[in-house]
């Protein structure tokens, strides 16, 4: 007889998810399910305006349901927090004042005060090295394309060693040929990822290569 297979890691249960403008009440999801363990990789399929980012947005804890519940290794997520790290869909999330190893390394020191500064180098390194931004380890922002801002984006949520990595279309806002690239490089890369296997969650309109 088979053992029963790990808990879900996130459940998403009943949740809709609405904004309130000055004009209307906006519907972005209704009562939607998902589930996830770890190590799985979920992708939210949709077209534009379906409530995608929303619910990115309610798992990592930055907008509250008002129908149901999301709960992260059995605890109700009410804020955002280390264990859910968010790649957004614009590229400009980076500290412009910041090299590329700062911009990964500065979160990771604020965030983490038991790490032992060697530690912090050493992971940042790593990261640098598996996104493929090893020569451009001291450059800054605006020295970079836009896949290699949002490579950056991805390093530094992993430093953080999430139990959930929460991407929104990364490449999402580049041209089409460089998107494609980025996307493959991002595939290849992320399958050599050293850390431990963090669940991860991601948005898209339609299939793609
Ligand atoms: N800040 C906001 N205020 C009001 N309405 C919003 C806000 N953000 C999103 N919406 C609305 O919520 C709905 C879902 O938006 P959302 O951004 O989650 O869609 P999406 O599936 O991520 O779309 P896309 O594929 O274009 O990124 C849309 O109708 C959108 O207009
Ligand atoms: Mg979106």
């Amino acid at each position: 007889m088979n053992a029963d297979p790990a808990p879900p890691l996130l459940r998403v249960e009943g949740v809709t998810l609405q904004y309130r403008t000055n004009a209307e009440l906006v519907t972005a999801t209704w009562r939607v399910d998902v589930e996830a363990r770890r190590g799985e990789r979920v992708v939210l399929l949709g077209p534009s305006g379906c409530g995608k980012s929303t619910l990115l947005k309610c798992v990592g804890g930055f907008i509250a349901p008002v129908e149901g519940r999301v709960t992260l290794n059995g605890h109700p997520v009410t804020r955002p927090g280390p264990d859910r790290m968010m790649v957004f869909q614009e590229f400009d999330q980076l500290l412009p004042w910041k090299t590329v190893r700062g911009n990964i390394e500065f979160p990771l020191r604020q965030a983490r005060r038991d790490l032992a500064d060697a530690t912090v180098r050493e992971r940042a390194q790593r990261l640098i090295d598996k996104v493929g931004l090893a020569r451009f380890a001291d450059h800054y922002p605006h020295h970079l394309s836009g896949g290699m801002k949002q490579r950056v984006a991805i390093a530094r949520a992993m430093a953080m060693e999430p139990d959930i990595l929460l991407m929104d279309e990364p490449f999402a806002s580049l041209d089409a040929l460089t998107r494609r690239r980025s996307r493959r490089r991002w595939r290849r890369q992320s399958a050599r990822l050293p850390v431990p296997p963090a669940t991860s969650i991601g948005c898209a309109r339609a299939c793609s290569t």
